[in-house]
């Protein structure tokens, strides 16, 4: 299960920055960043992907993801079951679509001597209104799905 803090965190802020795992059939492994994670529960992750990347491919092939999240005092792995439950944002204009993680496992990979003293930094570029109204859209959908 997600640490309580971390989902209220990740609700605060809306969008949040993670890394996301998958493989392919083969086993191949892929990582990528993603800020479109929603937490319905400490169980449950939904999160968006453009529904071209070889992110949303690996998890249509293989069922399963694994996120790492790092926030203040925290390094977690988890990881789950995947699926697709909407195949298209209908109103955002290129393909994306929106999937939910059952957690199964949880991780804490802090050590004692050391800590993570922040989440990961990034900040939107180019049209700023229209990447807010992108982002509001987005996580409109995953919450009421
Ligand atoms: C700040 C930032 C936020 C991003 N958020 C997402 C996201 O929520 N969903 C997504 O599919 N891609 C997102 N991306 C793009 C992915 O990192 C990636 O480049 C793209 O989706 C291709 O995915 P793939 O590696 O699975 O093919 C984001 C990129 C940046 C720089």
């Amino acid at each position: 299960m997600l640490p309580t803090e971390l989902v209220d965190l990740m609700n605060k802020l809306g969008v949040f920055p993670c890394v996301l795992g998958t493989t392919d059939k083969e086993g191949n492994m892929h990582m990528t960043f993603i800020t479109w994670v929603y937490p319905k529960s400490e169980k449950i992750l939904r999160f968006a992907l453009s529904s071209g990347s070889k992110s949303a491919k690996n998890i249509q092939e293989t069922k399963r993801a694994c996120f790492m999240f790092f926030s203040p005092g925290r390094a977690l792995t988890c990881y789950g079951d995947a699926q697709m439950i909407i195949e298209r944002i209908e109103e955002v204009k290129f393909p994306v679509s929106v999937f939910e993680m059952h957690i199964d496992k949880v991780e804490d990979n802090l050590f004692p001597g050391a800590t993570i003293t922040g989440i990961i930094p990034f900040a939107h570029t180019g049209d700023l209104e229209k990447m807010a109204e992108l982002d509001s859209i987005v996580l409109k959908v995953m919450r009421s799905a």
